[in-house]
């Protein structure tokens, strides 16, 4: 089974050895450790980033940069420091870094599968991580006394400005810009927070956000057609999704009554919901594959499962979250909800209404290359980094089919009976329709059926190109004409 390379020197325990990858990385890795037996390792000190400007360096922990009345430089922008300062200097110096832009960064690799399940949405990638107390937490309806605000919690440069603790600080800006209906952003963040292999004080979030204008769609009744049909050009996915509560709740989930009908929230959640089951159906079941336990027997008997579990957010009402169930556990993968009326009247745009999301992009980058320790995303080692360099994400779909006669064969039968099927008729088909942008195909299942004795098979196409991340439609597409293919040129009954 592949194998992620883990710096063997660094100091980050790698837990169970072997890890699977969607990747086929195993021989490089091997060839790489063999020829550089002593790797360097994640090295996330001072890049220039930040300067001192005092001319007393201050002797506290926290603040090795600064006297407290100084001042300092991060990536090139100036800000005043004071008593609220905590940063320390590595903290500082990831500003730059950016892993969710480096290319074949696996960050910015799931990035990039998650933005493409959101084609219509315009996306905000670089957008500047020192922010004001205003944006990260006043402007969303944070509580004065919210923990979230403290100093063990979050990274201040000065009391009103931090580096923000979440990309919903962005919000209400591009809100208030009013570019686009839908948007993402892609962004480091900042928290203080337990010292473990999932944690670390610099992450990535993804934040999403779709409204409808009102006076474009109508209001009431029409609003909610509107929504609904947008809803219906969302892809259907064949996933069991438990939601057993309803759509608002009076104390714990409630309605926001003064700006929103009912139909209109049913309409908002049930977009949100299934704009988000897209997402996460798509990614985890790559990261399944990725783990190897695809087979139907397996997934008969743990089948991929989700569930929407009521939250709550300052800045959302209803708010959920949604769980995937994976390896045993519930594991929380987003938080979302309808926005606060108020976030978006503040931001000059009243006649909008919509949900938002947020989520965190190492965690499930985790899962999909199989990264056992959150530290490896700063490694700058390039026997790590190099793995995922010439790799986008695997998209895996199967085809199963019966055959015409119980005298066929897969793979080098006798062709004596033109009802026969042969697997390199297969491969051909598949060479003709997809090209290069097949990795492989593989027989995963075969049976006879014990009555009529016809024989079944499955294939496993994995569709993944070495240039650019496919969208789920484009592998979509091509395995229907594979499928039309089969059935018309190959003369096998699909399943
Ligand atoms: N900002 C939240 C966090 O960091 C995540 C989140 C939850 C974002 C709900 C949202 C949202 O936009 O609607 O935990």
């Amino acid at each position: 089974m592949p194998t992620v390379i883990v710096p063997n020197d660094s100091a980050v325990d790698t837990g169970t050895a072997v890890h699977s990858s969607p990747f086929g990385l195993e021989a490089p890795c091997r060839r790489l450790n063999a020829a550089r037996p002593s790797p360097c390792v994640a090295n996330t000190k001072a890049q220039s980033t930040v300067a001192v400007c005092s001319p007393t360096a201050s002797t506290h922990p926290a603040m090795p940069l600064c006297s407290v009345s100084g001042r300092i430089v991060v990536g090139g922008r100036e800000y005043p420091v004071d008593e609220w300062m905590n940063a320390s200097e590595p903290i500082l110096s990831a500003v730059t870094r950016k892993l969710h832009l480096q290319s074949h960064h696996p960050i910015s690799i799931t990035r990039q599968l998650i933005e493409s399940r959101f084609p219509t949405y315009r996306c905000h990638n670089d957008l500047w991580p020192i922010v004001s107390v205003a944006q990260n937490f006043d402007t969303l309806g944070f509580a004065p006394d919210h923990p979230g605000r403290s100093r063990t919690d979050t990274y201040y440069i000065n009391k009103s400005t931090v580096l923000r603790t979440h990309t919903s600080a962005h919000q209400a800006d591009l809100f208030r810009d009013n570019l686009s209906d839908g948007f993402l952003i892609s962004a480091d963040v900042y928290r203080r927070d337990a010292v473990d292999r999932n944690h670390y004080p610099v992450f990535h979030q993804m934040e999403g956000a779709m409204t409808w204008d009102k006076t474009k769609h109508g209001y009431g009744d029409s609003l909610a057609r509107a929504i609904w049909d947008d809803v219906s050009r969302i892809p259907v996915h064949n996933v069991v999704v438990e939601d057993p509560n309803p759509t608002v709740h009076p104390e714990r989930n409630p309605l926001q009554s003064e700006h929103h009908s009912l139909e209109e929230v049913e309409a908002v959640a049930a977009h949100l919901k299934r704009s988000l089951e897209d997402v996460v159906v798509e990614v985890f079941k790559s990261a399944r594959s990725a783990a190897g336990c695809t087979n139907d027997e397996e997934e008969a008997n743990e089948p991929f499962r989700i569930r929407w579990v009521e939250a709550y957010f300052p800045f959302t009402s209803p708010s959920w979250e949604l769980e995937v169930f994976w390896q045993g556990d519930w594991l929380e993968i987003l938080g979302c909800g309808v926005v606060k009326q108020s976030i978006l009247n503040n931001a000059n745009v009243s006649s909008r209404l919509g949900w938002a999301f947020g989520l965190g992009l190492e965690r499930i980058a985790m899962l999909l290359f199989s990264i056992p320790d959150i530290r490896l995303f700063w490694s700058q080692d390039r026997r790590f980094l190099d793995q995922f360099e010439s790799t986008h994400p695997a998209c895996y779909k199967d085809v199963a089919f019966w055959l015409r006669s119980t005298s066929s064969s897969a793979g080098g039968g006798s062709r004596s009976n033109p009802a026969d099927f042969h697997e390199n008729d297969m491969m051909e088909l598949v060479r003709d329709v997809a090209g290069d942008l097949v990795e492989d195909v593989r027989l995963v299942d075969e049976f006879v059926h014990p009555t009529t004795g016809r024989k079944s098979l499955c294939y496993r196409i994995n569709y993944r190109s070495l240039e650019r991340t496919l969208t789920n439609d484009e592998a979509n597409q091509l395995h229907s004409r594979i499928r039309n293919g089969l059935a018309e040129k190959l003369g096998v009954e699909l399943r």
